[in-house]
């Protein structure tokens, strides 16, 4: 395109996160508590999700209008049968700089090989604590933190770049920030910090529940000296230290005490085919109807470039304990964050 295609606070698009499932193996309090994501919850059945020739189709047209960054999510992105055939379609697509997936981790010694020929390179583990009891009740399925620290061996072993991602909540598992740190810092492997954010409708969110980056930072300097590292490009969500005297450099995801929508170039797709252009965002438009009544290429990428060209997200510039709690918000598993 000669022009980008730019939204109304003149931001433009330039990734892609592309949710494949619903459904996760664990079931994290502040994603799907148990409560709520029981036996009997409705997931999506097959016919409703987007199949690997849509994500695909849809894929080059997001790229023709500016998006380079391939994310996939979930719910668990491994669950999704035959993933690895999903990379290498999206692999083959000309102008993706990069694929990335976010997982739990769970089955990577069952997948990761397949993925890593597939072409995948880069992995985001959730992992909120070391404490095999702690992590075990957290992730809601009793699976101990000793497991996922084998699969993230595993996944480096073959050759994946990894950075860890750690939900931060009070009271919950602050505990757990030094060891965590200390752990991957000598792995040389990036840790980055979530502040605990008002996602969907279901996790009793509020603001004095969310660690700040500060806080967690002044934790950190009791130990270690760090430094600023440069934004590696326009829109990086994380702001990342190094430690001194060391390869290692750490992370925050800042979304409550310093919010980034000025840059944020992130559109979204869940794996039912509804376009977002905010994770806080109360309804979505839907593609995969008019691909499933065979809308043409161009009229598609008018539709998209439409939604795109009149969005004014900026959720978390203006989240208020009253915001969080009011709006009905699309669910962190749904759209995978
Ligand atoms: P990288 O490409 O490796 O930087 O990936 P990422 O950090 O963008 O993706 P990941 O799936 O690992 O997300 C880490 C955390 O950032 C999750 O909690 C996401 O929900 C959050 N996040 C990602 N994008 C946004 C965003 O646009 N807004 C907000 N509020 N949070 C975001
Ligand atoms: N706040 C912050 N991060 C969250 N994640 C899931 N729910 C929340 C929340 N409420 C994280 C997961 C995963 C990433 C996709 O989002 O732990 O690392
Ligand atoms: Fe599953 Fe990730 Fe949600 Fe936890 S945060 S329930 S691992 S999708
Ligand atoms: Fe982007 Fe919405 Fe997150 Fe702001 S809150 S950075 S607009 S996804």
């Amino acid at each position: 395109m000669d022009q980008p295609l730019t939204d109304q606070l003149g931001r433009p698009m330039r990734d892609l996160r592309i949710s494949v499932t619903d459904r996760c193996n664990f079931r994290c309090s502040y994603c799907m508590p148990k409560e709520v994501f029981g036996d009997d919850y409705a997931f999506l059945p097959k016919q409703e999700l987007l199949t690997f020739e849509e994500i695909y189709r849809l894929t080059r047209l997001f790229v023709s209008m500016g998006v380079k960054k391939i994310r996939l999510t979930g719910g668990e992105p491994l669950l999704r049968k035959d993933l690895p055939e999903l990379i290498k379609l999206i692999s083959s697509v000309e102008g993706v700089e990069d694929i990335g997936l976010t997982t739990n981790g769970l089955l990577l010694k069952r997948h990761g090989q397949a993925l890593y020929d597939a072409g995948l390179r880069r992995l985001n583990i959730s992992l909120d604590a070391l404490d095999p009891e702690l992590f075990g009740s957290l992730n809601g399925r009793g699976v101990g933190s000793e497991n996922i620290l084998e699969q993230i061996d595993y996944a480096k072993a073959l050759g994946f770049e990894i950075k860890v991602n750690m939900v931060v909540q009070k009271d919950v598992n602050e505990s757990e920030i030094l060891p965590m740190a200390a752990y991957f810092k000598e792995r040389e492997i990036t840790l980055r910090f979530i502040e605990f954010m008002d996602v969907g409708n279901d996790n009793n969110w509020s603001f004095k529940k969310v660690v700040t980056k500060k806080e967690i930072i002044r934790k950190l300097e009791t130990v270690y000296k760090l430094a600023g590292v440069e934004e590696e490009y326009f829109g990086e969500v994380a702001k990342r230290y190094s430690y001194e005297g060391s390869n290692a450099q750490v992370g925050f995801i800042t979304s409550v005490s310093e919010s980034f929508c000025s840059s944020c170039t992130r559109s979204r797709l869940s794996s039912d085919g509804k376009f977002y252009t905010c994770l806080f965002a109360t309804e979505g438009f839907d593609i995969r109807k008019l691909l499933r009544n065979d809308w043409s290429d161009s009229q598609l990428l008018e539709a998209i470039s439409a939604v795109w060209s009149g969005r004014r997200d900026r959720y978390s510039d203006e989240r208020t304990e009253e915001s969080a709690k009011a709006r009905k918000k699309i669910g962190m598993s749904y759209i995978g964050g």
